[in-house]
């Protein structure tokens, strides 16, 4: 009989696109896909490392997952992703709570893995590479709403930030030959994806020979001009000028550019090991600004990392008021093993006072998004519906290019349409809108693109 698998994923875009690889090799292997863990005789859990309570989330299930298995003797549970690195010591301590440990370079391995664990072994691989993209292995999108699609360009980070567990549980950069990932890109096309976004760790370090990071953007977005395209992200120590430019032209790329900070003193980015100055980000964010007129722009800011001062703390907060972004992922530092703060400086922000600083910078945030937002009732949007709105089934919800959440009356239209809209109201999170007709990127703005 065919074995049932069921994934649950945790942590970053790039986890939830190599949970459609893996999908693929337990697909081609000849195990068919469940959508519940009950049904499941093989449970994976895909997860992130990135902060403790990411990695605290996943133990708890772990253990929910042994109670099922008290009653399936036969079940199979399994780890895939960024913690494996460090649970294989873990599942020699606890010998219950998982049977297989895979990190991200690995997954080609999981079938063979599987069969070990049948003949009654622990079965764990964990091998870090220098060359592995999964570049032949066409992604099963078997969650998504058919509509918006996430594809790899790169693995593992090179960039050593000192807070950052991801060059140790990913391991070393490399770039996805470029002709592998438009081919996925005009796979997409085929199958009626509206929304391409293009990931890595650190995308504008993306190399294939002679092929760039721009380069990759215009192939790409050249494939349909009625595909709209994202990436994320960028560092800001090489953002290039030329990707700016390309943006501004070409009507399918979108004018929304996440561009984490970190922090707002040349101090804290130094002990971050940030190479760049707050005055090099601010040029960075005034070209963005200049080149790509009413470009939205959203960041990641850590608060209360190792030594921060009131002032340091205060720098952030008079960056974030001087960028003005559209939205920012915030968080307080969670101190990881191997990193170099772990080696070399001390956590030493009381709990307390990161958790204040951490509220601080949220609430300046929210009071931004909201005044932003406010400013753009009466003015007309161009949104891809994604699919039915939380709050009510007679709506649907979308986003517009600049990545901004809008919710309108369903009238007749259907996932994956392009609708201009005109927002009427607004809150921190969410545009509210009336549709005004159905239409196409192309038509829309205006211009046609140039083969
Ligand atoms: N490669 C991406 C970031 C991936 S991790 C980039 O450089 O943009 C996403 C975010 O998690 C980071 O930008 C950072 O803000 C946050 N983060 C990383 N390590 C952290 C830690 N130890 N504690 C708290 N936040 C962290
Ligand atoms: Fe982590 Fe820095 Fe690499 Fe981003 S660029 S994944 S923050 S080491
Ligand atoms: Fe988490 Fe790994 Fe992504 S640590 S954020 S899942 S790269």
């Amino acid at each position: 009989m065919k074995k049932k698998f069921y994934i649950e994923t945790y942590g970053c875009q790039m986890n939830f696109a190599d949970t459609e690889i893996v999908n693929s090799i337990l697909l081609d292997d000849g195990m068919t896909a469940v959508q519940d863990a009950e049904s499941a005789d093989v449970i994976l859990v895909n997860t992130c490392s990135i902060r403790e309570n990411a990695e605290t989330k996943v133990w708890n299930r772990l253990k929910e997952f042994r109670t099922l298995k008290k009653n399936k003797e036969d079940l199979t549970v399994g780890v895939l992703g960024c913690m494996a690195e460090r649970i294989k010591d873990r599942i020699i301590e606890e010998e219950h709570l998982v049977d297989i440990v895979v990190g991200p370079d690995a997954y080609r391995d999981i079938p063979r893995l599987l069969t070990e664990v049948d003949d009654g072994r622990k079965a764990v691989n964990v091998l870090l590479s220098l060359e592995e993209t999964y570049a032949d292995i066409a992604p099963v999108r078997t969650t998504g709403n058919g509509v918006t699609a996430f594809v790899s360009i790169m693995r593992g980070c090179d960039n050593m930030c000192s807070f950052c567990v991801v060059p140790f549980t990913r391991g070393r950069e490399r770039s996805r030959p470029m002709e592998s990932i438009l081919r996925e890109v005009r796979q997409l096309s085929e199958e009626g994806y509206k929304e391409i976004t293009l990931l890595g760790q650190n995308v504008n370090s993306y190399k294939d020979g002679e092929n760039t990071f721009t380069r990759l953007m215009d192939e790409s977005s050249k494939i349909n001009p009625e595909i709209r395209f994202r990436f994320s992200s960028p560092h800001p120590k090489d953002f290039p000028d030329d990707l700016l430019h390309l943006i501004a032209e070409r009507p399918n790329l979108c004018n929304y550019i996440h561009i984490p900070a970190q922090a707002g003193s040349d101090t804290m980015l130094e002990r971050m090991r940030r190479p760049y100055t707050r005055e090099q980000y601010f040029t960075l964010i005034n070209k963005m600004k200049t080149i790509i007129p009413g470009v939205s722009l959203s960041t990641d800011i850590i608060a209360g990392f190792c030594g921060e001062t009131e002032e340091e703390h205060e720098a952030t907060m008079s960056l974030m008021k001087a960028v003005e972004y559209d939205l920012a992922y915030m968080f307080a530092y969670s101190e990881r093993e191997r990193t170099l703060a772990h080696r070399k400086f001390e956590d030493d922000v009381p709990e307390a006072i990161k958790k204040r600083r951490l509220t601080e910078i949220i609430n300046q945030q929210m009071d931004i998004q909201k005044r932003r937002n406010k400013e753009e009732i009466g003015k007309r949007h161009l949104v891809l519906v994604e699919g039915t709105s939380k709050r009510s089934e007679e709506q649907v919800n979308g986003r517009t290019d600049t990545n901004k959440m809008v919710v309108f009356d369903r009238k007749d239209f259907q996932q994956g349409d392009y609708v201009e809209v005109e927002i009427t109201d607004s809150t921190s999170a969410t545009l509210i809108a009336t549709p005004i007709r159905k239409t196409t990127i192309t038509e829309y703005y205006g211009a046609a693109i140039e083969a």
